[in-house]
């Protein structure tokens, strides 16, 4: 049983916050097959400094017979503050199994309800030591895909929450190098969020140093930064010797036109840097690493969907090639030496962004990949989008991908860690949906969902892609539990969300 109390801040009766509180103290309560009281608070910020208000007093006492308290308010004018300060004053630190924080963002503009952030987060990491607690962000104008929006949640805070006797594994001391790219930012928010320590390792060639604030904001912790290049072996040296029980490494150089104008750099960043961390890892006994790899390394796919017993097929550009040999180095590592334990993960296309609309991709210069130039062009700071190739063996002609939602790859990373913590040697797993789209699919999807019109034109097709390659992710899900949630729509909504709020 997991009874459930939903204390809803600042509402009118019966409206959207309360349907939100009584939404998610759902959920918790079916775990345990529990029930849910809702306590409405009308115009609780006035009234939360008032400790002689009997009705403080009477929230108390219903929290206390509960396993979970589910605390609901919008972040407008501290109302959320207000709500979780009293709440803290009041706990007296016994019965509740876990605290569910629902602050929900008014107008619709994620940056412009977080504005209040900078006092909440303080709160919600005070109520967080004083009781297991994960915070689900609702934007009110999206209350017809609420349902959605929990799902997302729910991924992340089922396990705090089940059976309301939580064994969480110990949190883990942890090095991430590239911590502030695309995949990297939204890995650390996933790792922050499930408790564990991190440091990135970053020189900021193809990020911004602001992307660690704004992790802060999102998780209420600051990773630590340790600002350095993965080809320098004695800034690699002192970075690993810290102490950290895994590495997972996105540091890279990643544009495939670029490798082929400039393969050095390709070699020195992707493949010298990935041996100088190997080396500095072996050196200071860290032996657990999560390493980005990619599906190019299956070149040209033979089969459709792509499983991992695929052979890797000739590469079409040195990006591909330095993957290849990064794997390759990694299963030797793991022969030579069974005290290893790797995780090497083939991300199909990621794309979208967190829906904080905080984080998100935001390559320099003209975007290399798909969806960041939709965005811009949608954004009109790109004149139009140029698909190359219409006249590929696919249903439209446009070429084929597998779009994975980077939320979704960021929690792959997670279970990649669990699974080999508890394991040895080398392991390699797809991530990505097992569903293929094309070019026009994800523009048609893109412009129904935001309302944007993005012209395209067809241009010729580019040398080194492929017609079309998408994921089988099935070992992924047998052996890690991991699934991708969300679809196309999810995606295109949430990189517009990120391009808009910039
Ligand atoms: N995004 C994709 O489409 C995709 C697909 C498959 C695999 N990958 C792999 O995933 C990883 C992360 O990709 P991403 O999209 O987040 O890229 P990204 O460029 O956004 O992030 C890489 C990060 O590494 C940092 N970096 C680069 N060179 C460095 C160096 N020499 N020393 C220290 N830091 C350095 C950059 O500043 C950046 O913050 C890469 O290894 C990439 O090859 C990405």
């Amino acid at each position: 049983m997991i009874d459930v109390v939903a204390v809803v801040g600042n509402p009118r009766p019966g409206g959207r916050t309360t349907r939100v509180a009584q939404a998610v103290a759902a959920r918790v309560a079916a775990l345990g097959s529990g029930e849910v009281e809702t306590i409405e608070l009308a115009d609780h910020a006035a009234r939360m400094f008032d400790p002689s208000d009997p009705a403080l007093g009477e929230v108390t006492t219903r929290v206390a017979g509960a396993d979970v308290a589910v605390l609901a308010s919008p972040t407008y004018k501290a109302s959320f503050t207000g709500l979780l300060k009293a709440f803290l004053d009041r706990y007296t630190g016994d019965g509740l199994a876990g605290v569910v924080a629902v602050p929900v963002m008014l107008g619709g503009s994620p940056a412009h309800s977080l504005a209040p952030d900078t006092q909440l987060r303080p709160v919600l990491v005070e109520l967080g030591a004083v009781v297991p607690t994960r915070s689900v962000y609702v934007v009110d104008t999206e209350m017809d895909r609420l349902e959605e929006t929990l799902d997302r949640w729910w991924s992340g805070a089922e396990a705090v929450l089940r059976g309301c006797s939580v064994s969480l594994p110990p949190p883990m001391k942890i090095l991430v190098t590239g911590g502030a790219g695309f995949v990297g930012s939204h890995t650390v928010v996933e790792l922050l969020e499930a408790g564990h320590e991190v440091t990135i390792l970053d020189d900021f060639s193809n990020s911004e140093r602001s992307v660690v604030d704004r992790i802060g904001r999102i998780t209420g912790k600051r990773p630590a930064v340790v600002e350095g290049d993965i080809r320098n072996p004695s800034a690699l040296d002192s970075a690993v010797a810290g102490g950290y029980d895994a590495v997972f490494h996105f540091a890279a150089r990643k544009s495939v036109a670029e490798s082929v104008e400039e393969p050095l750099l390709y070699y020195q960043v992707n493949v010298t840097g990935t041996v100088n961390l190997l080396d500095a890892m072996s050196r200071h006994g860290v032996r657990t690493i999560v390493f980005s790899s990619s599906c190019t390394v299956y070149g040209d796919p033979q089969e459709l969907p792509v499983t991992e017993d695929h052979p890797f097929g000739p590469a079409a550009n040195p990006y591909g090639r330095t993957k290849q040999m990064m794997e390759h180095a990694l299963m030797d590592l793991a022969a030579a030496d069974p005290s290893w334990r790797i995780a090497s993960l083939r991300y199909f296309n990621p794309v979208g962004a967190h829906p904080s609309g905080l984080i998100g991709e935001d390559p320099r210069g003209v975007p290399d990949n798909l969806m960041p130039y939709v965005t811009r062009v949608a954004a009109g700071r790109l004149p139009e989008l140029r698909i190359f190739g219409n006249d590929y063996p696919t249903p439209d002609g446009t070429g084929v991908r597998d779009y994975v939602h980077v939320v979704d790859l960021a929690r792959g990373h997670l279970a990649a860690l669990d699974y080999v913590v508890g394991s040895s040697g080398y392991h390699a797993w797809n991530l990505g949906t097992g569903q293929g789209s094309s070019v026009l699919e994800l523009v048609e999807t893109f412009q129904r969902v935001t309302g944007r019109t993005v012209p395209y034109r067809f241009a010729p097709r580019r040398p080194g892609d492929v017609a079309a390659t998408w994921a089988d992710p099935s070992k992924a899900e047998r052996e890690l539990g991991w699934k991708a949630k969300h679809d196309l729509a999810d995606m295109c909504r949430d990189a517009w969300r990120w391009e808009s709020s910039r």
